[in-house]
This record gives structure tokens, sequence and C-alpha cells, in this order.
């Protein structure tokens, strides 16, 4: 495991851009695993300032991100394929027939759940998998209390809920539902790049870096994996 602890938020994207943007400059088809949120929306901004400049061409790249909330279309402002679309993909040369969500309005659960993982499994897993956290300890939307290999349908803690609230007009709009990517394709990536900031991160990051590794805290798994790197700031973890 490595550690970065950047002084502050932009610190810390400028940090993780600049490990993605390694990423994409040694191995230009590469398979990026994305993740939505408040936390990367600065890394997002960095990698469009670099491909803005001429430094970074995304042309051959591929993107598999984690999650989508259940009951919300690609057009709808609150789903993770508009905020994929809206704070990354359209300002960058990406083609959007590369890049993959999960479908959150799928009639067949079980079939869309088979088909990306074998998405994921037939591009060679993801090179790197960008990850926040939540919380509770959650990584994509596995919530705490078992850990599943495979994409699966969950339904969202009330702490997550309530934590996400604050994107939503209220909090009765929240999807109670998602479809998230499962442990085994996040860890079969090759490079896990968690990003955490604030102090309302803090006791969920030390439990996932430093406590036992539980389903009670998803992000706990992340300790087994051979090559994670954190980028956190110092609200997040104090030295
Ligand atoms: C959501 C997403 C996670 C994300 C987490 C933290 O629940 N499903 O992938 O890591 O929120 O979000 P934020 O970065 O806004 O704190």
């Amino acid at each position: 495991m490595r550690i970065y602890i950047e002084d502050n938020y932009d610190a810390m994207s400028v940090r993780a851009a600049g490990i993605i943007a390694a990423e994409v400059t040694v191995n230009p088809a590469c398979v990026l695993g994305l993740a939505t949120g408040t936390t990367p929306i600065g890394i997002y901004e960095q990698l469009i300032r670099k491909y803005e400049q001429g430094e970074l061409d995304f042309s051959e790249v591929t993107t598999v991100n984690l999650d989508e909330y259940c009951g919300l279309d690609g057009n709808s402002p609150h789903s993770y394929r508009y905020f994929m679309n809206h704070t990354l993909f359209d300002h960058i040369n990406i083609d959007k027939d590369n890049t993959f969500v999960p479908d959150g309005m799928t009639k067949d659960m079980e079939e869309t759940c088979e088909n990306y993982d074998a998405l994921i499994e037939s591009m060679g897993g993801t090179d790197l998998q960008l990850l926040g956290l939540g919380q509770n300890g959650h990584i994509g939307f596995n919530e705490p209390g078992e850990f599943i290999a495979e994409t699966h349908p969950v339904e969202l803690s009330e702490n997550t809920i309530k934590a996400n609230a604050r994107l939503f007009d209220d909090i009765s709009q929240v999807p109670t539902m998602a479809v998230t990517m499962g442990l085994k394709s996040i860890m079969s990536a090759r490079t896990v790049l968690l990003v955490v900031n604030g102090k309302q991160k803090s006791m969920a990051l030390k439990k996932a870096l430093f406590g036992p590794i539980t389903p009670k805290v998803p992000a706990s798994i992340l300790q087994l994996h051979p090559n994670l790197i954190v980028v956190a700031d110092k609200e997040a973890l104090p030295v």
C-alpha cells in the first residue's frame, strides 16, 4: 500500500489525476474503472485540463463505472451516467461507445449484472480502478453486510441515502436501490486508487486501512490488494 497525504482537496485531486494521467500515457488503450460522487470531481477537472493542454489522449481509453441508481435513466441529472457525461466524458476525446455504466433501468437485473461482469472480464479487467469511500466504508455501492463478488443489485443503507441526499432536492427523491460492481472486479484491477477527503470520512478511512478486514467495512478488503494507492487529504488521514 502506498499512501499520499496531501494538504487539501485540490492537492489530493492533482496527485490522483497525475496517477491516472500516468496510466493513460504509458497505456493509451487502458481500461479505467471510474467513480462518481463529489470526491472525484476535482480529479476529473484536472484530467480535462491536461487533455485541453494536449497532454492526454483518451481516444483509445475504455471506461467502466462502478455503479448506478435504479430507476434513473441517463438523462436524469441525478443518474451516474449523466454525471459522467457532464463531469468528464463531454469534455475529453473519449469515444462514448467505450464508456460503460451499469443500466439502472434494466428489466432483467440478473442478466444485466452477469453481462456487466462478462464485459469487464472480456476487457481483461481494469488497469486502474478509481474509488471514493462512503462514510460507512462502502466502495461503489458495496454496502456493509457481506462481501459480494459479482455485480449485484443493492438496497441502499439509511446512512448512504442520508449522505447522498445533499445532491437531491429532497431525501424522498434519493433512489433506495442501486446496482454496483462487485468486489471481484474491483479487486482484480491492476491498480486501485482510493481517494478520500474531509474529516467526515476519517473514521471510515482509518477502519478501512488499519482495522480488521470485515464485511462491516467493505473497503477493508482493499488491504489485500497488491497495488493499492491511497490519496487522502490531511483531514481524512491526520498524522
Ligand atoms: C456514492 C457512490 C460511491 C462514492 C460515495 C462517496 O455512494 N456510490 O462510489 O464513493 O458515494 O461519495 P462522495 O465522494 O460524494 O463522498
